[in-house]
């Protein structure tokens, strides 16, 4: 699917690219981005706009296509962004390795949506929030079932239209705290906390530093001691675009 996403690009910000629709309820929602921040998945970079000045931000993607088109907007951002490719499956952080971690239009286009919300669970720390920009499927019958029909063919491009996101974050052990609309009961902005409170880390359990790889960005992660459980080593050039 990986090359679906990289094929998509080309008219991905003409044709779909939701922040262009959709920056100030995006905004509303990034505001609430605290601290270390895990942003899933960075597409072409359009929501970047959307983001608060001055945060430490990790844009995650699969595609080398979406992430070379949105290096040029990871740029332009007025904060740390670091750019990695890595899959939502399988994220290369630590437990507990971040404050926030947003979503946006993610949840649609992920092949397994509950593997990866529990991923994203695995590394919030626990007082974290999710923040999440999601559409899903309508509740209404009429339009629950347009969703349904759209999706048999959307899904052959790697978006799922009708998902069930608010029972799938809920089936990862997250609490959700607030639901607003964006659009009908079809695009929504989601709130979210870890359901388990976990104890902080202490010095023996203490994460890996992350630290970029000399391979463009892909993260490697090694054992050092550090003095902030969750507070990385500084990035290398190699990791910022
Ligand atoms: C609908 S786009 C959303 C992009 C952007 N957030 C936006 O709203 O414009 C979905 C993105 O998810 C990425 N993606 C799909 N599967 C992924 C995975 N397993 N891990 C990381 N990113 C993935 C795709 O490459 C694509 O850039």
């Amino acid at each position: 699917m990986t090359i679906a996403w990289d094929w998509r690009v080309r008219l991905y910000d003409f044709r779909e690219a939701s922040c262009f629709r959709r920056g100030p309820a995006k905004a509303a929602l990034f505001a609430d981005m605290r601290g270390k921040v895990l942003f899933v998945a960075a597409g072409t970079g359009t929501d970047f706009a959307a983001f608060p000045p001055g945060m430490d931000i990790t844009a995650i993607d699969i595609s080398d296509e979406m992430l070379r088109r949105a290096a040029k907007r990871a740029r332009a951002y007025n904060g740390t962004l670091r750019l990695l490719k890595a899959d939502a499956l399988a994220l290369p952080f630590p437990d507990s390795w971040f404050d926030t971690v947003v979503t946006s239009c993610t949840m649609c286009s992920v092949p397994d949506p509950v593997r990866a919300l529990r991923e994203l669970n695995r590394v919030l720390c626990p007082e974290g929030r999710l923040l999440m920009f999601e559409h899903v499927r309508s509740r209404q019958f009429l339009l629950g079932w347009t969703l349904d029909l759209m999706t048999l063919w959307t899904r052959r491009t790697g978006t799922e239209m009708n998902r069930d996101t608010l029972a799938n974050t809920r089936a990862a052990g997250f609490r959700i705290t607030d639901i607003r609309s964006a659009y009908l009961d079809i695009i929504l902005a989601v709130r979210a906390v870890k359901a388990t409170a976990y104890p902080r880390r202490t010095a023996s359990t203490r994460p890996a530093v992350l630290q970029p790889s000399t391979e463009g960005m892909a993260l490697s992660v090694v054992n050092r001691p550090e003095r902030h459980p969750r507070s990385p080593a500084a990035p290398e050039p190699s990791a910022r675009v």
